[in-house]
């Protein structure tokens, strides 16, 4: 081989501890994922292939609660959904009314300006949430084509409650967008009922699944809009040419990229494992397990970041840092004491709080009460 070449690199095995994941995501995969993972190639263009889009398709219907045909999933992560959301339903040069309490609204910003979108922005405090009546005067002042809020919020361990705002966007002439990614299955979620434009959600979270694969979904008049759109989306995000590649309208079945088989299959398995358990099952054991492991905390005098009980997200717990630890230490010892993987804060919790997730499968009173314990010694052992 000549110098310019380059020579085959050393790439070694390696090993990964798995811990017991209870940050704010990844989470553990349900034991069936793991085999799902495993499953055949599946080549675009059989019905086999298509029968595969369908059951998820069917399976995301039901976890949204929403009868909208243009329901499918984006190949990326949850932020793939979120800029589909946006750059299907909002012009460059029309506005976007964000309500920001956390990190994830600040990236809908981010994707929304480098879109030439222009945003108008309501804030609260990152330890609560919205009112109605704020958001209803911002949509009067602002006028704006869509509003965009995060329900349950990974960063702030907060949930929004959402249910009338729907109506409220719609009288304002706004469509409304959500980010459901750390909260759906978790936390009751109505789509139709609610009057959601749009909403994107994450398979890594309380699915149970891979991350890499983003469900979405758009209301009657969020598809009027595309329909009609004068401005084009980027190709890879375009929901009118996914849509008749996942075949939502019955007799659209049009190559648009290579879907993967690996992450098709996972999500279907997740849908199989949700639809096996039933949604007010899911939502009533995260409630149920969260809440202990809160009344658990309690119990060690470990405070939470989120003052108000009804305002805290039941998939992930944002648990204050006590003054004067560092939060990468902690983390490392719960790690390497423990096993047990809990995250650093993000955005206004960044080194105030650790995120942790009694999420997913692990959203159980044994995985709290693991939790609990190992956080009490882990506050004992590293005071200084
Ligand atoms: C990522 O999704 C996080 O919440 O940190």
């Amino acid at each position: 081989m000549s110098a310019k070449t380059v020579p085959p690199p050393l790439i070694q095995d390696r090993k990964f501890v798995v811990p017991l994941l209870c940050g704010p995501g990844p989470c553990a995969y349900w034991p069936s994922v793991t085999e799902a993972l495993a499953k055949p190639v599946i080549t675009p263009n059989c019905d086999e292939f298509y029968n595969v889009l369908d059951d998820i398709r069917a399976g995301l219907q039901y976890v949204f609660q929403t009868k909208s045909k243009l329901v499918l999933a984006m190949s990326g992560a949850g932020h793939s959904g979120m800029e589909a959301v946006i750059s299907n339903l909002v012009a460059p040069g029309e506005t976007l009314l964000v309500a920001s309490r956390g990190m994830w609204d600040q990236r809908a910003i981010i994707i929304a300006n480098r879109l030439g979108i222009k945003t108008e922005i309501t804030s609260v405090p990152s330890n609560t949430t919205f009112s109605m009546e704020q958001l209803e005067s911002e949509l009067k002042r602002t006028r704006p084509e869509a509003m965009f809020i995060t329900f349950g919020d990974s960063s702030t361990g907060t949930i929004q409650n959402i249910e009338r705002l729907g109506d409220i966007c719609h009288k304002y002439g706004a469509l409304l967008l959500v980010d459901t990614v750390v909260s759906l299955i978790g936390v009751e979620f109505l789509m139709d009922e609610w009057g959601v434009d749009a909403v994107f959600s994450a398979t890594q979270k309380a699915f149970s699944g891979p991350a890499g694969i983003a469900p979405v979904a758009f209301s009657a008049l969020a598809e009027e809009k595309i329909n009609n759109r004068k401005h084009e989306p980027s190709f890879y995000f375009d929901i009118k040419l996914l849509a008749n590649q996942w075949n939502c309208y019955g007799d659209t079945r049009t190559y648009h990229h290579t879907l993967c088989p690996p992450m098709l299959w996972a999500l279907r398995c997740c849908l199989q494992e949700i639809v096996k358990e039933t949604l007010p099952v899911s939502w009533a054991r995260h409630a149920s397990s969260t809440a202990y492991f809160h009344q658990r905390l309690q119990e060690y005098s470990i405070e939470l970041f989120v003052p108000k009980p009804e305002e805290r997200l039941n998939t992930v717990t944002t648990v204050m840092l006590p003054e004067g630890y560092d939060h990468l230490e902690f983390h490392n010892y719960m790690r390497e004491k423990h096993n047990i993987l809990v995250l650093e804060g993000r955005g206004p919790t960044l080194g105030k709080a650790i995120r942790v997730g009694i999420m997913g499968v692990n959203a159980t009173k044994e995985v709290a009460d693991k939790v609990a314990d190992a956080l009490a010694d882990s506050i004992q052992a590293l005071k200084k």
